[in-house]
């Protein structure tokens, strides 16, 4: 019997930076973020006259496989592990993902894999887990995928994510992908060097802060409130790794000139998307279904010279 199951990436708007040493992705801050529909992961598992565990790319239209290191396909193998070992299941298997959106486009898939990979898992042993104990099962393989089980607005505090009631409706997503390289420094290498910075002191109270911030600015349609908060997360994050020891950075002169570009919609308009970037130099914008046209603007601005990714339109 094969089994198949599909997750969606997130986006952080507080962010996930800073764990805590020795306890499997526990998180230094709690954080929230709201799920790309449009960008997942499928994986499917097929039971294996082998002795190990293996993973393949998963063919089908519409979808790339993956290009995962040795490394990555070590972690990922790994995670499967702890899932059988949490689901009392045994044997061995064919994993095989897909995205529906390209590996070299500067947009971090572990997020949806390693959901899709739990879920994909839970399917061999249905009901025996509940959500939540999938999330902090998730978040083992690689933090941010425990929230991509909760849809669309995740949060994450300590062990596992839980759904948050935030009523926003759909919110439209545009990635600026200013550069789709492979990064430097990768995140896991973040979490560890943020720590160095003499920044990191306060920050969790910060992070914390805008959390309550930002979750009200959001339940009161306070757009406003909310660009500033995640607006200032994003920073600080990028601000920390620009202090840590030693220093390195994601940001480079397009980067800001396409944050700016927002600010400056926001400064004539009073009004604009949310902004935020991950860790890595491409921007985020999410905009509230009320703002298409304006969307619709700015992307196509932006297509001038970057590649968009629209939860609207797709890919150029
Ligand atoms: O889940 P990880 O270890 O790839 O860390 C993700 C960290 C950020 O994407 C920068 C922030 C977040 O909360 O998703």
């Amino acid at each position: 019997m094969i089994v198949e199951a599909s997750a969606p990436s997130n986006i952080a708007l507080i962010k996930y930076m800073g764990k805590i040493e020795g306890t499997g992705n526990r998180p230094a801050n709690a954080s929230i973020s709201y799920s790309l529909e449009h960008l997942r992961t499928w994986v499917t598992l097929e039971p294996l006259s082998g002795a190990a565990d293996e993973w393949a790319p998963l063919e089908r239209a519409g979808l790339a496989a993956p290009e995962l290191s040795a490394v990555g396909r070590e972690k990922f193998l790994k995670h499967f592990a702890r899932m059988k070992e949490a689901l009392g299941v045994s044997g061995f298997f064919r994993i095989r993902s897909a995205n529906n959106f390209p590996s070299d486009c500067g947009l971090a898939s572990s997020a949806s894999s390693f959901a899709a990979l739990t879920l994909a898992a839970a399917q061999l042993q249905p009901g025996r887990l509940d959500v939540s104990e999938l999330s902090r099962l998730s978040r083992q393989g690689s933090g941010s995928s425990c929230r991509s089980l909760f849809t669309p607005w995740a949060l994450w505090e300590g062990e596992g994510a839980e759904s948050v009631e935030i009523p926003t409706g759909t919110l439209l997503h545009a990635a600026v992908i200013v550069s789709a390289g492979v990064k430097e420094v990768s995140s896991s290498q973040a979490h560890e060097r943020v720590t160095t910075s003499p920044r990191f002191e306060g920050r969790v109270a910060r992070a914390h802060e805008r959390l309550r911030r930002l979750i009200s600015a959001l339940k009161e349609s306070d757009w406003r409130v909310a660009f500033d908060t995640c607006w200032d997360e994003f920073v600080d994050m990028h601000e920390l790794f620009e202090t840590s020891q030693p220093a390195f950075g994601y940001r480079r002169a397009d980067s800001k000139a396409v944050v700016d570009a927002a600010k400056h919609i926001w400064s004539f308009k009073g009004d604009g998307p949310l902004v935020t970037m991950d860790a890595g130099p491409n921007v985020h914008l999410l905009f509230r279904p009320d703002q298409r046209e304006l969307a619709e603007k700015m992307v196509k601005f932006h297509r001038e010279k970057h590649k968009v990714i629209t939860s609207w339109g797709g890919w150029t």
